[in-house]
């Protein structure tokens, strides 16, 4: 009783000095369970506290992915469950880019979940591991430790493109590839970063190979034969 008073004492000096009710709905956003009158967060603090918290949550929102309603959360968890697990939800506020000419397949799956937490995570863009681990989670290694290759596509003759590109010279893989989906083939972008200088790449592929004309070096092709 005496904390409802004092919240009610709160939002009425709030109404006092700024005129008008609205500004209190907004100015306090985090999301609050009906039952209990306490922000969903103070029970699930791992979701907004770890170093990479998604800016989806800022506020400590919960509704644009859960539902909050229905009856009472302590004696039914379930009942507040997310809505949906699949891209739908994130696509609620991120384009879909899975119309583009190259997509890359998990985004094809619907599933961002496999790379992204939904909350936060330890890694940059709440990803489950560093970008250097996570592309070894789903491809061989040897696409790039190999010198010399007959089985991946990034190849003159035997010799392996991705060998020299992001392992001699450790180019990093999204220098060259954006991670969800590009408008040149084999989600090569137009413009990365490599470190802090700025490449452009215009790529076009051929039966057996392909044509780069690029920032870092002269216009150039390479062919499997
Ligand atoms: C951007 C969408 C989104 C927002 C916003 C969001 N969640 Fe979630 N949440 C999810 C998804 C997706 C899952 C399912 C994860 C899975 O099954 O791998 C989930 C699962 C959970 C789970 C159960 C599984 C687990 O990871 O422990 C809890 C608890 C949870 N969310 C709490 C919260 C709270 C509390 C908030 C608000 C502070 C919140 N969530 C905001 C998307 C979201
Ligand atoms: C008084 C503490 C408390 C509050 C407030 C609270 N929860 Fe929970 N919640 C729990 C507990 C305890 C569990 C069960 C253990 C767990 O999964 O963490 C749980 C479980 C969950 C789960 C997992 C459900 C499942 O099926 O696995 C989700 C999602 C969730 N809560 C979302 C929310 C959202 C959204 C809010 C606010 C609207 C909220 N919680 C408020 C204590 C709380
Ligand atoms: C309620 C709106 C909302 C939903 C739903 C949502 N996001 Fe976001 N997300 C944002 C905003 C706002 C940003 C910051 C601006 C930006 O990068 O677009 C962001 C940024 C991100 C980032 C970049 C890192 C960061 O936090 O700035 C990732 C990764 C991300 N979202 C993944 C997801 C995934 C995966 C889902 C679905 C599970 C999802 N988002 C659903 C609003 C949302
Ligand atoms: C195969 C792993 C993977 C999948 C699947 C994936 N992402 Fe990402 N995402 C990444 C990586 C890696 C980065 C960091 C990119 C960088 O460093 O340039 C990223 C960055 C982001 C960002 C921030 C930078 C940007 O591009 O705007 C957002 C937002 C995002 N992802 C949303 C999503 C959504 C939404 C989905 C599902 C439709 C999804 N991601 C699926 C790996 C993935
Ligand atoms: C969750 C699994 C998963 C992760 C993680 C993942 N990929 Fe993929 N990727 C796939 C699948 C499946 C294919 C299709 C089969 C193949 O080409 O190996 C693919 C294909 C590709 C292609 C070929 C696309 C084309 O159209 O030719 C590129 C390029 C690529 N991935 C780059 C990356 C990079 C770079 C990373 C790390 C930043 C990464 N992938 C992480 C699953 C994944
Ligand atoms: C210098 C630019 C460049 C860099 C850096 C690069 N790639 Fe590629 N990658 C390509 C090109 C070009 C292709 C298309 C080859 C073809 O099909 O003709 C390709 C194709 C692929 C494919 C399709 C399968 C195959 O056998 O070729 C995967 C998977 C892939 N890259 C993953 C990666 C990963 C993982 C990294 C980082 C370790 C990386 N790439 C770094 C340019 C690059």
């Amino acid at each position: 009783m005496e904390t409802l008073m004092k919240k009610t004492v709160f939002a009425l000096s709030l109404v006092f000095l700024f005129g008008s009710t609205c500004y209190v709905q907004s100015s306090i956003a985090a999301t609050v369970d009906a039952v209990t009158g306490k922000p969903c967060y103070k029970c699930h603090a791992s979701k907004v506290t770890a170093p990479f918290v998604h800016s989806g949550l800022a506020d400590k929102e919960c509704t644009p992915c859960h539902n909050t309603t229905g009856g009472n959360h302590q004696s039914n968890h379930s009942l507040y469950a997310v809505k949906d697990k699949s891209s739908k939800i994130c696509y609620e506020c991120h384009d879909d880019q899975t119309k583009m000419k190259s997509v890359h397949p998990p985004l094809l799956d619907n599933d961002c979940l496999v790379c992204h937490a939904p909350h936060a995570s330890n890694f940059k863009y709440q990803l489950g591991m560093p970008v250097k681990q996570l592309c070894f989670e789903c491809h061989e290694r040897s696409l790039v430790t190999e010198k010399e290759t007959k089985n991946n596509s990034f190849r003159d003759g035997v010799t392996n493109l991705h060998n020299i590109h992001a392992g001699e010279n450790k180019i990093p893989c999204l220098t060259c590839h954006d991670i969800h989906a590009s408008d040149q083939l084999h989600l090569i972008r137009k413009k990365g970063m490599n470190g802090k200088e700025a490449v452009t790449i215009t790529y076009t592929a051929t039966d057996k190979g392909g044509n780069c004309t690029v920032s870092c070096h002269d216009a150039t092709s390479y062919e499997r034969k």
